[in-house]
């Protein structure tokens, strides 16, 4: 069965737009895991806009399943996941004025880079997944630099505006996808995936795990809202 990894980074972002100690992504964590989610996901960008490093380490002391942490292949992130241990890094590309990834890593062209990054985390036990545009070419590379695993980025079938479309991407996810499992590549995918498009693509049973965040958050908040008013109106009776 797919298994689901849920991004919390969200709920970080709502705790920095204040500036507040809450909402916990600590406590969100524990609540994610006792709904049955099978790891818990979270970007440690280069400008902690929504991730802190206090999560990443507090985190990796108090996930049960699993903790994947995503972040940009420097040697400031390698000594920060060296020091939390997850059970998995995802290496993403940065931009700094992104909204969010925008694309996948560029493999193929950072391949020395590369391989001696994932080499220094696997050496401590970290398994190393690249995350990428299902391209064969990037798969390809990634599986020469050492890489445990590959998250193929469902980006563009999520953005597909027609069913041709949609229909085109999702077959070019489903070529990468048995090119990396030829390969006996690990495989992840995520980015974009929402209640409406996430079947199709768990259906593809080489797809070991889903990593979703923006729509669980998102619906999160909506079926909360009701139950957060009538607690405070509770309150303030
Ligand atoms: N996978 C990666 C590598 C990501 O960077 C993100 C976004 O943080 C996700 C999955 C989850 O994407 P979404 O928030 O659109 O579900």
């Amino acid at each position: 069965m797919t298994r689901l990894g849920v991004n919390i980074d969200h709920v970080a972002t709502l705790r920095q737009a204040r500036g507040v100690k809450y909402p916990d992504p600590i406590t969100a964590a524990a609540l994610v895991e006792m709904a049955g989610a099978d790891g818990i996901v979270v970007h440690l960008r280069e400008d902690r806009r929504h991730i802190q490093d206090r999560d990443v380490h507090i985190l990796s002391e108090t996930v049960k399943t699993k903790l994947n942490l995503e972040m940009a292949a420097t040697p400031e992130m390698v000594k920060i996941a060296l020091e939390a241990e997850p059970h998995m890094v995802t290496l993403v590309p940065e931009k700094r004025r992104e909204l969010t990834t925008e694309g996948g890593l560029n493999v193929v062209g950072n391949k020395g880079a590369l391989e001696k990054t994932i080499a220094q985390l696997k050496d401590s036990g970290i398994v190393v997944s690249l995350f990428i545009d299902p391209n064969s070419k990037q798969i390809e590379a990634s599986k020469e630099v050492g890489a445990n695993f590959v998250e193929l980025h469902t980006g563009h079938y999520c953005d597909a505006t027609t069913k041709d479309e949609e229909d085109k991407e999702y077959k070019n996810l489903l070529d990468a996808v048995g090119i990396a499992f030829d390969l006996d590549l690990g495989i992840n995918a995520g980015h974009g995936l929402n209640y409406f498009n996430v079947r199709r693509v768990a259906e593809i049973n080489e797809i070991e795990e889903l990593s979703i965040g923006h729509s669980i958050v998102a619906r999160g908040v909506l079926v909360g809202l009701d139950r957060a008013v009538r607690d405070m109106i509770e309150l303030i009776k």
